[in-house]
């Protein structure tokens, strides 16, 4: 796991684009719970950090709206597309990010 952040520089229902190892990295905390994913929208390259947090625990891209469960990276209306996401660890107020 690579310390990617703070908890604290994710603002609830909010997102940071972070690099870590070189990687553009991107957490999200919806609801109170921290995720994190890639950049690049899975269609068609839309960056993430524009996307929209509408409903707990998905994230909708802001080009053609697809939507993707952050947990699982799975987009539920086009399911040929899948948003790539790391699993996260909070040690205290550090959040870690496993690129595997
Ligand atoms: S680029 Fe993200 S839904 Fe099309």
């Amino acid at each position: 796991m690579k310390f990617a952040a703070k908890v604290s520089d994710v603002p609830d229902w909010g997102k940071k684009l972070v690099q870590v190892e070189g990687q553009s990295i991107l957490l999200v905390k919806s609801k109170g719970v921290l995720y994190a994913c890639e950049r690049e929208c899975p269609h068609q390259g839309a960056p993430m950090e524009g996307a929209l947090l509408k409903e707990a625990g998905s994230i909708s891209c802001p080009r053609h709206g697809y939507r993707f469960d952050l947990a699982s990276g799975a987009c539920k209306d086009h399911p040929e597309f899948t948003l790539r996401v790391y699993p996260v660890e909070v040690r205290g107020d550090d959040i870690y990010v496993g690129l595997g």
